[in-house]
């Protein structure tokens, strides 16, 4: 059983000899954790920290200005997401400690949007906050071609033709969200509050270049205790019938990718959604922001185990298959961004024509 989690470099994709030692990590990393640590990634960690800058500066403004940056009516898909707002699904109902703001860095599909209004609905940006935007775009563009090295990788580390993912995420509803988790009260510290309750990714392959943490002062500082921070629950054995809980601690410069609830379906389990948590530290005050990048299926992909995948044990645990773009709206009415009745409608239009035609 794997003690640590594997690290991947990018480089060793590049160099000759290389391939078969990041297939080695991938599969290792995937396989039992769900998650893996990047090296030499290439993304500008000056550009990071300037973005971070300008994200915690626009958290300060005031209440009233930052609902006007609220889109209810996209389902929070873009702009602010106020705090408590979102729940995870199997978490008895607990929202999260943290605000968000939501955009899409990549050109989205035209057919998808008339379909999908509000999941690929346009970004929308606050005012006098022109670095924020050139640099929340770029950073996305950036990060989002990390994840589409390693879905290639992935690919051939599973023996399959090498764009087989990175293919079927063209013009699909990539989104990247800015979070600042809140500092906790002397009342607070030690209770069940979570930075964010346990929950698997229902995307296809998730992105973290790397927050950082504030002191109460608001100062940048290093992580305030040992233990905060990112579990994960690895792959369930016979010592551990639950799942280990990992703590995630990427080594100095690596950025994370964890799998998403897509890439599971689609490789029947062979790459596991891991459940994470991320819990807050022991002490009163402190705040952090992250960067986290969600690479999508094209909405009109079917979600089931490919071919290659496909046996009896797979078909129960999988099917019936669904459009990547059903299974996201779901999702977002599950997690409480989407109303109920995003969902009745879905694909039936003709029986409340026949009911017009009859009235
Ligand atoms: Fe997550």
């Amino acid at each position: 059983m794997e003690e640590t989690i594997p690290v991947v470099d990018l480089d060793d994709l590049r160099r000759e000899g290389g391939a078969d030692r990041a297939a080695d990590a991938l599969n290792r990393a995937f396989g039992h954790f769900g998650l893996v640590y990047v090296r030499n990634h290439g993304i500008d960690t000056g550009q990071l920290e300037r973005f971070y800058d300008s994200w915690v500066e626009l958290t300060e403004r005031p209440d009233a200005e930052k609902e006007t940056w609220a889109r209810a009516d996209v389902w929070y898909q873009r702009g602010w997401t106020p705090p408590n707002t979102e729940q995870a699904v199997v978490a008895g109902g607990q929202p999260d400690f943290k605000e968000c703001y939501f955009v899409a860095p990549m050109e989205l599909d035209e057919r998808c949007r008339l379909m999908f209004p509000e999941i690929y609905a346009e970004n929308s940006w606050p005012e006098n906050a022109d670095s924020f935007r050139e640099d929340y775009l770029a950073l996305g563009a950036a990060v989002h071609g990390v994840g589409m090295d390693l879905l290639r990788a992935c690919a051939k580390a599973l023996d399959l033709p090498e764009d087989t993912f990175a293919e079927a995420t063209k013009g699909g509803p990539h989104v990247t969200r800015a979070l600042r988790y809140l500092p906790l009260d002397e009342s607070q510290v030690g209770t069940d509050i979570l930075w964010g309750e346990e929950h698997t990714d229902f995307n296809l392959l998730t992105l973290l270049p790397g927050g950082r943490f504030y002191d109460p002062e608001g100062e940048r500082c290093e992580r305030p205790d040992p233990e905060s921070g990112l579990y994960l629950r690895a792959r369930a054995t016979e010592e551990h019938p639950k799942g280990r809980m990992v703590h995630g601690r990427p080594p100095a410069g690596c950025l994370v990718a964890q799998v998403g609830q897509q890439l599971e379906i689609l490789t029947g389990g062979h790459y596991q959604a891991t459940p994470h948590v991320i819990t807050p530290p022991k002490q009163p005050a402190y705040t952090r922001t992250a960067l986290a990048h969600f690479i999508h299926l094209h909405s009109e992909r079917r979600l089931f185990p490919h071919e290659k995948f496909l046996t009896e044990e797979t078909i129960l645990a999988y099917g019936p298959p669904v459009l990547a773009g059903t299974y996201g709206l779901k999702t977002l009415v599950d997690i409480g961004l989407a109303p109920k009745d995003a969902l009745a409608k879905l694909g039936y239009h003709h029986y409340d024509r026949l009911a017009e035609a009859r009235s």
